[in-house]
């Protein structure tokens, strides 16, 4: 037999294959079951960056291997997507670097930086990679709390408190708009944990693969903060705005010296990212009526489902993301369960994904939660909110 590492096996233990079990007993016993569970995008990639795909294909047939950094042309389109739509001003030669999507690259951002026996501060609900990627470059995660009470949003007294106490923190992650809780942040959060950081000398690494998916407000991005970028480092993805989850791409902006870093550790792990993908997302940054006609999209989804979840008395956040965050009471998982049977009589059931699972830290709060993405088609959607009233009212 062969081993795993012993980090690897701490990942392999699967606290939740109940809710999995319980999926398979819904189906072995022939339900449909509407799938609000994965953030994947079911709409298909923008027709414009279909097309740079193809074209893009023709056009690098002899190209080899990609750039490690990304093509010129798609960094420059970076560049101007982040001015056009933050009003940054982002040097593509120095400042941002292609990558993968933004998962791989979560996971990979500590390897650069973090030395066995230093910590990564984390949300205690959040993204894995967070903590998988730490643990496996050698590090330690902590965590500061997402709470209810403070809207989701972290206090700044307590990622001050923890800085204070622990003095081998050397990154930190805040994710706004936020999966799961669909809270958003504000210039004052922005502001304050840059003040922190700098005090402290950690990095803060902001994940914003949700910033194109909001209901009113247009959310910001760490860099419109501040004008010295030395610690502050952003992940972007094309993987919610464009539909693009199946061609895996983003970019990492930040100051220039955390970049070349971060470039360095990126020749040794892979040889860039191919260059048509990059000629879809050249496509896919220069239109932004698809991105406007997805969110229209959504927000029907949006008013679908909690207009239901009202008729039903289940509270909710739903600020922003594609994520309906709702308050299921005491124990998530079994709601979760019991969902996947909704309906007994037609024999239909909802797929959502229990907060618990979506802990990645100590999270009470998380247990009471549950999380919709609003991924089925506008049909199921509505067919999903039916089931809703009719089999949850009381
Ligand atoms: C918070 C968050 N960050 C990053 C990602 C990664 O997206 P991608 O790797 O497709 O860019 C996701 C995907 O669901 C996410 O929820």
């Amino acid at each position: 037999m062969i081993e795993p590492s012993s980090r690897l096996r701490d990942f392999m233990t699967y606290a939740f294959a109940e809710v999995d079990n319980a999926k398979e007993r819904a189906r072995t016993a022939g339900y449909k079951i509407i799938d609000f569970g994965v953030g994947d995008p079911t709409e298909p990639l923008y027709a414009g960056a279909v097309k740079g795909l193809q074209q893009g294909a023709e056009k690098h047939s002899r190209s080899g291997y990609p750039s490690y950094i990304g093509m010129k042309a798609f960094r420059e389109a970076s560049a101007s997507w982040m001015q056009k739509r933050f009003g940054v001003n982002v040097n593509p030669d120095t400042q941002v670097t292609t990558t993968a999507g933004s998962k791989e690259a979560v996971f990979h951002l500590p390897f650069a930086f973090i030395n066995p026996g230093d910590a990564v501060l984390m949300p205690s609900i959040g993204y894995p990679p967070y903590k998988a990627g730490t643990v496996f470059a050698g590090g330690t995660p902590e965590y500061y709390q997402l709470e209810e009470r403070n809207g989701f949003v972290p206090s700044l007294e307590e990622i001050s408190s923890v800085l204070q106490k622990n003095n081998r923190i050397r990154m930190i992650w805040i994710n706004y708009p936020n999966n799961p809780t669909t809270a958003t942040a504000g210039e004052d959060f922005y502001r304050g944990i840059i003040q922190l950081a700098k005090r402290h000398n950690v990095i803060v690494a902001s994940d914003e693969a949700y910033t194109e998916m909001y209901v009113k407000e247009r959310p910001h991005s760490l860099l419109e903060y501040s004008d010295d970028w030395s610690n502050l480092i952003v992940m972007q993805s094309l993987s919610k705005r464009s539909n693009a989850t199946g061609i895996r791409l983003g970019f990492a902006v930040g100051g220039s010296e955390l970049i070349g870093l971060y470039r360095k550790l990126r020749t040794q792990i892979d040889s860039g990212v191919a260059n048509a993908v990059q000629e879809a997302g050249i496509a896919a940054l220069s239109d932004e009526s698809h991105v406007e006609e997805m969110r229209r999209l959504y927000d029907r989804k949006r008013k679908v489902i909690t207009s239901a979840l009202d008729d039903v008395g289940i509270s909710y956040m739903a600020h922003s993301t594609f994520y309906v965050w709702a308050n299921v009471g005491s124990d998530s998982i079994e709601f979760s369960k019991n969902m996947l049977m909704l309906d007994k009589k037609n024999k239909t059931g909802l797929n959502i994904t229990p907060g618990s699972m979506l802990a990645i830290g100590n999270a009470p709060d998380a247990a009471r939660y549950a999380r919709f993405a609003l991924v089925p088609s506008l049909e199921d959607t509505e067919a999903a909110a039916q089931m809703i009233r009719e089999n949850l009212k009381g």
